[in-house]
């Protein structure tokens, strides 16, 4: 069976307190530049719990939730929209997997991370989480622009 095309999509992807106050905003922001994906939006935020615990309203019932909403509201977070065919996918392989002991040496968890409660990064995990993510954090809305890469990253 041939494979079906891939869709040009928008993904949320975050950088987490612990991802700011270490440093890493540049060296995670690298990782989405060099594979090829648009920056739509960026912006350095501190999110109140409200903004933080509606982000994350699917883990509400976990135990780990308190902590995570703490952790997650106690600095800026740097809040980006990224674009590129398969991106949703694609923005969670160059994250790793959730748990960094679990995440591959290559990827961001995996090279710059050693807890599952300072991870460094989000990236939503699908179509319909990314755009209702997308339009939580950017509700102003996020401007189109021209890539003049674009012809050298897809054929
Ligand atoms: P989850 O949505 O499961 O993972 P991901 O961030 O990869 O989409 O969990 C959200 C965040 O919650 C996760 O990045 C870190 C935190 N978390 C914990 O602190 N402990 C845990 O056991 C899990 C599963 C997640």
């Amino acid at each position: 069976a041939s494979a079906a095309p891939v869709a040009r999509e928008r993904t949320y992807i975050m950088i987490k307190p612990d991802g700011v106050q270490r440093g890493l905003v540049g060296e995670i922001i690298a990782r989405f530049e060099r594979k090829g994906y648009k920056m739509a939006a960026m912006k350095l935020v501190k999110p109140s719990t409200e903004h933080m615990e509606e982000h994350y309203a699917d883990l509400k019932d976990k135990k780990f939730f308190p902590g995570l909403i703490k952790y997650m509201t106690s600095g800026p977070v740097v809040a980006m929209v990224w674009v590129g065919d398969g991106v949703v996918a694609g923005g969670r392989v160059l994250l790793g997997a959730t748990k960094p002991s679990e995440s591959a040496p290559g990827t961001i968890r995996g090279d710059l991370c050693i807890d599952v409660g300072r991870n460094v990064c989000h990236g939503s995990d699908a179509v319909e989480s990314a755009e209702k993510e997308i339009a939580h954090w950017f509700p102003e809305g996020v401007a189109e622009w021209t890539s003049h890469s674009e012809s050298w990253v897809y054929e």
